[in-house]
């Protein structure tokens, strides 16, 4: 078995900082999101690795090589834009070749691994498997109609009136019956190639799609507030570490990770928390579910349930539910007023006077 990795796409949802790196990049418990991916395609014992990559494919290819340091073999496919999903799968063909393959959005999260849903997936062996996922509002997705049995009936993409309250999330399994479909199917409205209309191909041919429900913990983690969330959630199952400095006059309560050539002085932190490699922690409160990046600086500052990217600062300030983007600078205003300098398509929110 191969996988597919998706880390092309536009990361609208997730501006500003998608406009400076790939969000499939952006750090869960101080791990970028593809890292956790590769651990849950490790584990089932697949080592032959496509990535579908967009015009950041220099950021994703520095952060993850070859492959060979994660013990995979990563092999890299260009998209020239985001045609959608199926469109991924039509470039991949000749990485896989009539190999069965497991196709995972690069910026899917799900912490619990998919070990369940392989061998599922190798005990039925239907052309298809979805994974799904009930949800309260299934207007945003792709949703599959299932029978009893858990065939899948139809599948319709972000329908106004859903017939169903379950969700396609991001991991698919595949037999090589995909590829006719993709080759069948054409653009959707919205000029994307969908996997949902290769699917209902498969469907309307006879060919068994099978629905796996999922009732673990699942994140797309295409928005802020997802980020967030989601770096809670990993973090709710972080191992104390002590590897910097903390100095007597510090406190750290609960399961706390102090990286190697970290600083803590005179400041409380209340895990979950990670305070990153060559970070400086001063007269400072951080956490619950925070985590900082490499060489950031939070000096008489509270920063709370939100992340700091490498070499984030904050002085003076309290914070949150806040993501901080790489060396972006947070501090007091000389006047009792908020100073901003803020980039495009960037939110603000001041509290109230
Ligand atoms: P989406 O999150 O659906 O799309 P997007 O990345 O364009 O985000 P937004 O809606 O915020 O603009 O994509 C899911 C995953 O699949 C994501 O990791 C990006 C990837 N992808 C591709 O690699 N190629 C594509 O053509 C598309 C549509 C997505």
């Amino acid at each position: 078995m191969k996988a597919l990795v998706l880390s092309g796409g536009a990361g609208t949802r997730l501006r500003p900082f998608s406009y400076s790196m790939p969000k499939q990049l952006i750090p869960i418990a101080n791990r970028p999101v593809l890292a956790h991916v590769m651990d849950n395609l490790r584990v089932l014992g697949i080592t032959e690795i496509g990535i579908v990559v967009g015009e950041r494919a220099h950021e994703i290819h520095a952060a993850l090589g070859d492959g060979s340091e994660l013990g995979v073999r990563i092999t890299y496919i260009q998209q020239d834009a985001p045609r959608g999903l199926a469109h991924c799968v039509a470039i991949a063909r000749e990485f896989l070749g009539d190999d069965d393959f497991v196709m995972y959005l690069g910026d899917n999260m799900l912490p619990g691994g998919i070990a369940d849903v392989a061998e599922d997936f190798a005990r039925r062996r239907p052309a298809a498997q979805v994974l799904v996922h009930k949800v309260a509002d299934p207007r945003a997705f792709g949703v599959a109609e299932v029978d009893a049995r858990g065939r899948v009936t139809a599948l319709v993409e972000k329908p106004r009136e859903p017939r169903s309250d379950l969700a396609l999330i991001g991991v698919y399994f595949f037999t090589a019956a995909v590829h006719r479909a993709v080759d069948a199917i054409g653009p959707s409205r919205r000029g994307e190639l969908e996997i949902t209309d290769a699917l209902q191909w498969l469907v309307e041919h006879g060919r068994e799609v099978h629905a796996h429900v999922h009732s673990g913990y699942w994140k797309d983690t295409g928005r802020v507030e997802d980020v967030l969330e989601c770096n809670r959630e990993v973090l709710d199952a972080l191992k104390p570490y002590l590897g910097g400095e903390v100095d007597a006059e510090s406190e750290l309560i609960g399961p706390v990770v102090v990286e190697d050539g970290a600083r803590v002085v005179r400041s409380r932190i209340v895990g979950p928390a990670i305070i990153g490699g060559g970070s400086l922690v001063e007269d400072s409160h951080i956490g619950p579910h925070t985590s900082l990046g490499r060489d950031c600086a939070i000096i008489s500052a509270e920063v709370g349930y939100s992340i700091a990217l490498d070499g984030a600062s904050v002085h003076h300030a309290r914070i949150q539910s806040s993501l901080i983007g790489r060396s972006a600078a947070v501090t007091r205003a000389p006047e009792n007023l908020h100073r901003l300098v803020v980039g495009d398509h960037t939110r603000v929110e001041v509290a109230a006077r």
